[in-house]
């Protein structure tokens, strides 16, 4: 009996034999035979079938990991578990790759020695599910792999047991060589998830993200006394701007449930019962337009804490976040986190998530050019509206006039909702061109503090954005993101991480006609603008990283009275209010302590730290850009009965 056979505690499903049995049973087989199903089909012939059912299950106990063999286990018998991940016949041997959670080590056979082994590992495909047992020894000098981790040692194998096969052709190969341009395409990748989810690199990813809530988890519990604790998620809905996804009710016909874009009334009540410091690892989900940086079913870290005031909140957030990049990253955000208040973020960047690892800050010219013989200038300053630059640094040598006027930057300006691009380059001499009529309405004193405002140089090229202030800083801060990545201008070794603050509580919506809350309708608004809740600052508070919203939150309004004036002001009636939101305010009138808090988007905050440009890279089973699942094809049509069940008829 070999050492592996001895060893092997092993189990098949169907027949449940005794260990006893099995081991007796398997000796011979195993040494002659690659798998095990001979080896059941012999105990016992499936009761389902005539024929003899020739599969049978096995679980095989590991000694070691693949990804963990050093110089330390050399000259032991080790029993390894895992795919077949690289195979290749090689001067009369055959070597593969075998591949578990830890990473690949090499295996080799020794065909004098256990020749069964050896062809048993001969007649292996990629992918295949096995056990092999065999001997750590170092690797001959010339054969040495600097690249890998284990690449200094290899597996000698004298038993081999498949554990299972693969039958269907695979999609994409698992793992591909190190230099391997081309990789599968998502669309297939999301087909196969569980293959792609196979790959080592999207192993680090979801990985990656357990060691972020893992981390979150112990700085919460273990250091602030946080407690989670789980809220509805078949529920009413929650205003946060999105719309929402209905689940019908089949016992209370024509009636919905929401699922919740957030667990925000219910952690605000949480607070109310006097748990103090509430978090939630909390899925939520939002019916809305798909991008890079977002999902329709997505993860938030989700806080809220009684009896603390802004400073204590920023300062805790701020703790976490160093915290979790230091530990993740190895990188030392500031103490404290920078802060702009939004007026600010918005009048330097156009943005209120700006990118502050590059300049490019655009700049009001709109009183330099008040009085301008430029018609387009002075109708926009007639009409109310702004005019504002940014200065691209060398933009002159880099755009030519035609990319300017309908190239790729012309077009981003277009898909902002600019109308054109007007530009001026500044030459090398100091004098400036672009249209001719702009250019001829520039007196000298003009000319002078339009350059000075603009800090611009020789060969700098001055992009303009004219109209409504709000459309100007989106045009501007759309050039400025694509023309820092287009030239290289983002400090790659930088972290811009800072707090936008002072957000104002209202926003005019045009379409609407109406105000909306900035944030959301429970956001407090700062106790110095209550005389004038509609123009009011709002304490709230955003966490950026890198151009990219982290994180939001803010105070909350603790009495029912204040709540009911913000809930009027966004156009909800006492009576709307009673009916959407009665708990809530019921709730605030019952003792609601002070109260604020904070949710992070998980994955965004993942997919950051783990420098991916796509949030589905570290959501195990994300749903694609059309909001399906492409691995279930859901959403899927149902039964008809199932619609009848819920009162549900098509309407077209
Ligand atoms: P907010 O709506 O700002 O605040 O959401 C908090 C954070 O969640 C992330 N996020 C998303 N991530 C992926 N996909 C999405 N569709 C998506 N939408 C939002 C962002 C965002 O900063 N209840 C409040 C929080 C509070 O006030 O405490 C809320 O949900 O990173």
């Amino acid at each position: 009996m070999s050492l592996f056979l001895k060893a092997l505690p092993l189990m098949a499903l169907r027949p449940r034999p005794s260990f006893f049995f099995l081991c007796r049973a398997i000796p011979r087989e195993l040494s002659t035979t690659r798998t095990f199903s001979s080896v059941s089909a012999s105990i016992q012939p499936s009761p389902t079938s005539a024929k003899p059912f020739n599969e049978s299950l096995q679980w095989v106990s590991r000694t070691s990991y693949c990804g963990e063999l050093s110089f330390n286990h050399v000259g032991k018998q080790v029993r390894l578990c895992g795919w077949v991940a690289l195979h290749r016949v090689h001067g009369g041997l055959t070597f593969l790759n075998l591949r578990d959670h830890t990473g690949i080590v090499q295996v080799t056979t020794l065909p004098d020695e256990f020749p069964d082994a050896h062809s048993a590992i001969n007649d292996l495909r990629l992918e295949y599910v096995v056990a092999i047992e065999g001997v750590v020894r170092s690797r001959p000098s010339d054969s040495v792999n600097k690249k890998m981790k284990t690449g200094f040692i290899e597996v000698a194998a004298n038993t081999v047991l498949v554990l299972n096969s693969v039958n269907s052709k695979l999609p994409f190969l698992v793992t591909t060589s190190d230099d391997a341009k081309e990789s599968p395409k998502e669309e297939i990748r999301l087909r196969y998830r569980y293959l792609d989810l196979r790959r080592l690199e999207m192993q680090s990813y979801i990985l990656l993200r357990h060691e972020v809530v893992k981390l979150i988890r112990r700085y919460l519990e273990d250091m602030h006394g946080f407690v989670e604790i789980e809220t509805p998620i078949l529920s009413r809905s929650t205003p946060e701007g999105a719309r929402d996804y209905l689940v019908p009710s089949r016992i209370q016909p024509g009636t919905f449930y929401a699922l919740p874009q957030s667990p925000q009334l219910f952690k605000q009540m949480l607070m109310v019962s006097g748990f103090d410091k509430y978090y939630q690892i909390a899925r939520c989900f939002r019916d809305e337009d798909l991008r890079a940086d977002r999902q329709p079913e997505f993860t938030q870290l989700d806080m809220e804490l009684a009896f603390t005031p802004l400073e204590d909140m920023l300062t805790l957030n701020e703790e976490l976040m160093r915290k979790v990049f230091r530990e993740v990253k190895g990188v030392e955000l500031p103490n404290p986190f920078p802060r702009l208040t939004y007026a600010e973020a918005m009048n330097r960047y156009g943005s209120d998530r700006p990118d502050t690892r590059f300049e490019l800050e655009l700049k009001d010219v709109s009183d330099i050019f008040s009085g301008s013989s430029f018609k387009v200038f002075s109708d926009t300053l007639e009409s109310g509206g702004v005019i504002k630059v940014i200065c691209v640094p060398s933009g002159a040598k880099t755009y030519s006039n035609s990319a300017l006027k309908k190239g790729d930057i012309y077009n981003e300006a277009i898909k902002s909702g600019a109308k054109g691009l007007p530009f001026l380059k500044i030459l090398e001499n100091g004098d400036i061109e672009g249209i001719a009529a702009l250019v001829s309405s520039m007196d000298p004193t003009t000319r002078k503090d339009f350059i000075e405002r603009c800090s611009a140089g020789p060969s700098d090229l001055i992009l303009f954005a004219v109209g409504h202030q709000a459309s100007v800083n989106k045009t501007l801060d759309r050039l400025r993101v694509y023309v820092a990545h287009k030239l290289g201008l983002i400090d790659h070794g930088r972290h811009s991480i800072l707090w936008i603050t002072d957000f104002p509580m209202f926003e005019w919506n045009d379409l609407e006609q109406r105000f909306e809350a900035l944030h959301h309708p429970f956001t407090a608004p700062n106790p110095e603008d209550m005389n004038d809740l509609a123009s009011a600052r709002a304490l709230a508070y955003d966490m950026v990283y890198n151009g990219v919203e982290i994180g939001g939150g803010s105070l909350r309004i603790h009495k029912r009275g204040i709540q009911q004036k913000v809930l009027e002001i966004v156009g909800i009636s006492m009576e709307q209010a009673e009916a959407k939101f009665g708990y809530l305010l019921d709730a605030l009138d019952m003792g609601a302590p002070p109260h604020g808090g904070i949710a992070y988007g998980v994955d965004r905050l993942v997919m950051l730290l783990a420098g991916v440009h796509s949030i589905r890279d570290v959501i195990a089973f994300p749903k694609t850009t059309t909001a399906q699942c492409a691995l279930t094809r859901s959403p899927s049509e149902v039964d008809p009965q199932q619609l009848k069940d819920l009162s549900i008829t098509n309407v077209d």
